[in-house]
């Protein structure tokens, strides 16, 4: 009884640290946030509207997209979701990277 005690345990510790969060990132660089914006303005908004702001087709408002998601967003803009396609032949890990510093800040520039 005492073994399956612990095993219970050790399973809902495995659970705890599974759902753990990172640290938060730190926040863009002025460059990387600016160069983020730019590839923003010139490929995603076509569907997902300029400054991040739905314009009211199927696309997903990424306004409200989790600002601590990175592995979600790297998975969905490099591998594509639905009807929006994959982008990892045609953008660099670095330029994904950038528009990630313009998505999880909400659009605003770091000071
Ligand atoms: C051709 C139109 C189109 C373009 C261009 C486009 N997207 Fe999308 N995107 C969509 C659609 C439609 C969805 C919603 C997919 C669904 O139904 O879940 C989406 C979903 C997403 C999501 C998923 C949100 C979630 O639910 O996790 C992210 C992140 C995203 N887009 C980022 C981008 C980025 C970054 C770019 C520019 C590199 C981009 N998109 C360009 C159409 C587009």
């Amino acid at each position: 009884m005492k073994r399956v005690a612990a095993l219970v345990a050790g399973l809902s510790l495995c659970a705890f640290a599974a759902s753990a969060q990172p640290k938060p990132e730190p926040p863009p660089t002025p460059q990387e946030f600016a160069k983020g914006e730019e590839l923003f303005g010139s490929i995603c908004s076509h569907c997902h509207g300029p400054h991040m702001v739905n314009p009211g087709n199927a696309s997903f408002d990424l306004r409200k997209f989790p600002h601590d998601d990175r592995a979600r967003f790297f998975n969905d803009v490099m591998n594509g979701k639905k009807s929006m396609p994959p982008w990892k032949d045609v953008l660099h890990p670095d330029e994904i990277e950038a528009i990630w510093a313009y998505v999880r800040t909400g659009g605003k520039a770091p000071q």
